[in-house]
C-alpha cells in the first residue's frame, strides 16, 4: 500500500505538465484582492529546511486499523470552525472559539451552547450580516468580515485565577474573567509594531504568556509578561509557527512549524536555555499541541505531505503563490490533488512517537486543529468544519 502510494507520487513529480498546472493554479489562488487573513500584510517566502519526504514517511508508524475512523462527530452544525478546545477548573466545557468570533461553551444537554465571551465590543450587537454567524461562517464568505468580530484560535484557562486567555488572529492576546463577557486586550503590539496573527498560547506558572505570531516565514514566538505589561520577541524567523505547549516541568516548550512540517523544542531552563531544536519531522502539516495528564503531547496533523510539496518548499517563489493559511487548506488541498486526511500523534518529551491514530480514508475527520485528552476521551477540534470529533481513549 505504502509503496504503491510512493510510486504514484513519484510519477506525478515526473510530469512537467502537472507541475505547470500547479503553477497556474498557484497563480489563480494568489489572492490578488488580499482577502485572506494575512492578505497583504507580509509575504516573504524563504527556503525551508523541510526533511526529505521519503525519509519521513519511511519511518513514520502507520495506524493500519485507521482507529480514528471510529471517532464520532458531535455538535454538527452547532459549532463553526472550533479550532481550540478548553475545559474550566470545574470541568465544564468544552469552551471553543468560533469562526464568527464568539467563544462559546457547552453547558450540558439542557442548556446547550452559550456564548461565553467576545474578543471585541464591535460585535456585542451581533447580526448575521456582520459576523456571518451560522454554518456559512467556515466558508469563504466569512473571510471578508472575519476581522470585525475576530477569530479566537487558541484558548487556555489559567487554572489558578480561573481566567481565560485567548489568542485571536486579529485582536492579539486577550483575557476574560471566569464570568465571561468582552475580553480585555493584553498584547496587540511588540516593539511598537502590531502582532499580525496571534494563533496559539500557553501560560507559564510564573504568569508569562508564550504565544505564536503566525507568518509564512518571519513568524515569531512571543512572550507577554503581566507584571510589566510588556511583550518580547523570543524567537524570530520561524516558518508558520502555530501551536505552543509548555512542558509539565516548565523546562521547555514545544511549538509546531506548520509549513516546515515539524515539531520544535525551545528550552526555557537548564544548560540549553534559549536553544531551539527540531525534535520530530511529521508526515503532514501540524497545528496545535496539547499536553495530556502524563506530560505527553498530542499533535494534530493534516496529512500528508507529498513530494510535490517538497518541490514547493525548495522553490520559495512557487510556494509564495501556493500557500496561504490552514483555514484554506482543504480548498488548496483539493486544488493540489492532495488527499488530505487526519493524523493525530502522541509524542513523549524527547519527540518520540508514542501513538499514531489515523482516519486514513477521511470517513469521519477531514481536517484537525487540536486534540485534548480529558478523562478517557479525546476531543478533536477543526478550524474548517462545523463539528467536534470525539473518541474514547485509551
Ligand atoms: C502496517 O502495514 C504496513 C504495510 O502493510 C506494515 O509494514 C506495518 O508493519 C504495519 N504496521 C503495524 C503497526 O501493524
Ligand atoms: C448550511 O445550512 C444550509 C441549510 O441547512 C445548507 O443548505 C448548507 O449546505 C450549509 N452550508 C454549509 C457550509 O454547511
Ligand atoms: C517566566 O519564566 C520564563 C521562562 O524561564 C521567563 O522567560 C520569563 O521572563 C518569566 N516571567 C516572569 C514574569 O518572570
Amino acid at each position: 500500500m505504502e509503496k504503491k502510494n510512493h510510486l504514484k507520487d513519484d510519477t506525478f513529480l515526473q510530469h512537467p505538465i502537472l507541475i505547470l498546472l500547479v503553477l497556474v493554479l498557484g497563480l489563480v489562488i494568489m489572492d490578488p484582492f488580499q482577502m485572506g487573513p494575512v492578505g497583504g500584510l507580509e509575504f516573504r517566502p524563504v527556503k525551508h529546511n523541510i526533511a526529505p519526504y521519503k525519509q519521513v514517511m519511511k519511518n513514520w508508524p502507520r495506524d493500519n486499523q485507521s482507529r480514528l475512523g471510529l471517532g464520532k462527530l458531535e455538535f454538527e452544525g452547532e459549532v463553526f470552525g472550533p479550532e481550540s478546545l478548553e475545559f474550566d477548573h470545574l470541568g465544564r466545557g468544552p469552551y471553543t472559539g468560533l469562526a464568527d468570533g464568539r467563544i462559546v461553551r457547552w453547558m450540558g444537554k439542557d442548556v446547550g451552547w452559550e456564548t461565553f465571551a467576545l474578543v471585541t465590543s464591535n460585535c456585542v450587537e451581533r447580526s448575521e450580516k456582520l459576523c456571518a454567524k451560522g454554518n456559512e461562517s467556515t466558508t469563504k464568505k466569512q473571510w471578508k468580515v472575519e476581522k470585525r468580530c475576530g477569530r479566537p484560535l487558541g484558548l487556555r484557562f489559567d487554572k489558578e485565577s480561573g481566567k481565560l486567555y485567548i489568542a485571536d488572529a486579529y485582536y492579539g492576546i486577550l483575557v476574560v474573567g471566569s464570568e465571561g463577557g468582552v475580553a480585555t486586550p493584553l498584547a496587540t503590539h511588540v516593539h511598537g509594531k502590531p502582532i499580525l496573527f496571534a494563533n496559539d498560547l500557553d501560560i507559564h506558572t510564573n504568569g508569562s504568556i508564550f504565544f505564536t505570531d503566525t507568518r509564512e516565514a518571519t513568524g515569531r514566538l512571543l512572550r507577554y509578561d503581566p507584571p510589566t505589561k510588556t511583550t518580547h520577541v523570543v524567537l524570530d524567523g520561524l516558518a508558520f509557527p502555530n501551536g505552543v505547549q509548555i512542558s509539565r516541568d516548565h523546562t521547555f516548550l514545544l511549538f509546531t512549524e506548520t509549513t516546515n512540517c515539524r515539531l520544535m523544542k525551545y528550552w526555557l531552563e537548564g544548560p540549553k536555555t534559549g536553544h531551539v531544536e527540531p525534535i520530530a519531522n511529521l508526515p503532514g502539516f501540524p497545528d496545535n499541541v496539547r499536553i495530556n495528564e502524563n506530560g505527553q503531547f498530542w499533535v494534530a496533523i493534516d496529512c500528508c505531505r507529498t513530494p510535490i510539496q517538497e518541490v514547493l518548499s525548495h522553490n520559495p517563489w512557487i510556494r509564495s503563490v501556493y500557500f496561504r493559511l490552514p483555514i484554506r487548506m482543504s480548498f488548496l488541498a483539493r486544488l493540489m490533488g492532495m488527499k488530505m486526511y487526519t493524523v493525530i500523534s502522541l509524542f513523549n518529551e524527547m519527540g518520540e512517537v508514542v501513538e499514531v491514530l489515523e482516519d486514513r480514508k477521511g470517513v469521519v475527520m477531514k481536517l484537525v486543529s487540536e486534540v485534548r485528552e480529558v478523562k478517557g476521551k479525546l476531543w478533536i477540534g477543526t478550524v474548517a468544519h462545523n463539528h467536534i470529533a470525539t473518541l474514547p481513549y485509551p
